[in-house]
């Protein structure tokens, strides 16, 4: 159940393809002012053209942001708080997954920095404008591939031993552990956060890898769910009013679920916060 949005800002991470753009889509059907973001002008360019044709609906715009950068998550929150005065929803949807080991400019493995740390700075740069616009929400895209893994803080970032998989569960992990603990940072304000699994999705998920991997996403697609139900979890967390005041809870087909138990290692999750707020230099 999708209530009206009119009057509502939605940011969508990743609004350029799979779930963050079907999210868009819905989520201006139903009147909301929606906010994707993309990594180049071009691509939100010609992601917002598309947007709008296939919504029918001109209430959707692009900011632009490579969440391999945190200077540029940290000017995308400029832009954003200079553009509207208020937010509603935010999802963090936008991830990758990377099969070598490669670094960010700012020197920080790029599956632990786009997929953890820069929703982690966005959303903490974004927090007053949630608060002040309360009731708002957070929804973070994580997976069931956390299940399984746990936040190895002597080897974050894949130094010693990186193996795509581990890298990923461990990212998505990282969702599942921020959202819980946002959520206890969170207590007594108006601002919800939960978590998704969208399930197996045919999306262009790990495509960056190259032309191989890219070669194998239609065959993959075969036993995959369409992008239009992968996204419906995330747009019920968004928008229905049955997720009112509901906090702090991991989602799948439209319910509460459980997460592994170690997402809920709550001394794991403030040491991840602590290791989060060190290497985005947040309080700094
Ligand atoms: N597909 C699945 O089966 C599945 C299952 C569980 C969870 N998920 C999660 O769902 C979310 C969305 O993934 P998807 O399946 O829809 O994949 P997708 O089609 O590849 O879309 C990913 C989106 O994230 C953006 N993105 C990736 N890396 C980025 C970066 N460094 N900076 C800024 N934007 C970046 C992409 O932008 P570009 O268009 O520029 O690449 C794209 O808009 C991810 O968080 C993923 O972990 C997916």
């Amino acid at each position: 159940m999708k209530r009206n949005m009119s009057g509502k800002v939605c940011l969508v991470t990743g609004g350029t393809s799979g779930i963050g753009y079907v999210t868009a889509r819905e989520l201006a059907k139903v009147e909301a002012n929606v906010v994707i973001t993309a990594r180049s002008e071009e691509k939100g360019k010609r992601s917002v053209e598309k947007l709008r044709a296939e919504s029918g609906k001109s209430n959707i715009n692009a900011l632009i942001a490579d969440f391999s950068f945190q200077s540029q998550v940290r000017k995308l929150v400029e832009e954003f708080k200079r553009q509207y005065d208020r937010l509603d929803v935010l999802i963090n949807n936008a991830g990758a997954i990377y099969f070598r080991r490669t670094l960010t400019q700012d020197g920080i493995e790029m599956t632990f920095a786009a997929n953890q740390l820069a929703p982690f700075l966005l959303t903490n740069l974004l927090l007053e404008r949630l608060v002040s616009s309360a009731p708002a929400r957070v929804v973070n895209v994580a997976s069931n591939a956390h299940e399984g893994h746990v936040i190895n803080f002597d080897d974050l970032e894949g130094e010693r031993n990186y193996s795509f998989m581990n890298a990923y569960g461990q990212s998505k992990l990282a969702n599942v552990m921020f959202t819980y603990e946002l959520d206890r940072r969170l207590a007594g304000s108006e601002v919800t956060v939960n978590a998704v699994h969208p399930g197996y999705v045919g999306t262009n998920m790990g495509g960056n890898n190259g032309w191989l991997v890219r070669l194998f996403l239609p065959i993959n697609r075969l036993w995959a769910i369409d992008v239009d139900q992968g996204a419906e979890t995330v747009i019920y967390l968004a928008s229905s009013p049955e997720v009112d005041g509901v906090s702090g809870k991991y989602y799948y087909q439209n319910k509460a679920v459980p997460s592994s138990p170690y997402s809920h290692d709550e001394n794991a999750a403030k040491r991840l916060w602590e290791v989060s707020v060190e290497m985005t230099g947040l309080n700094s």
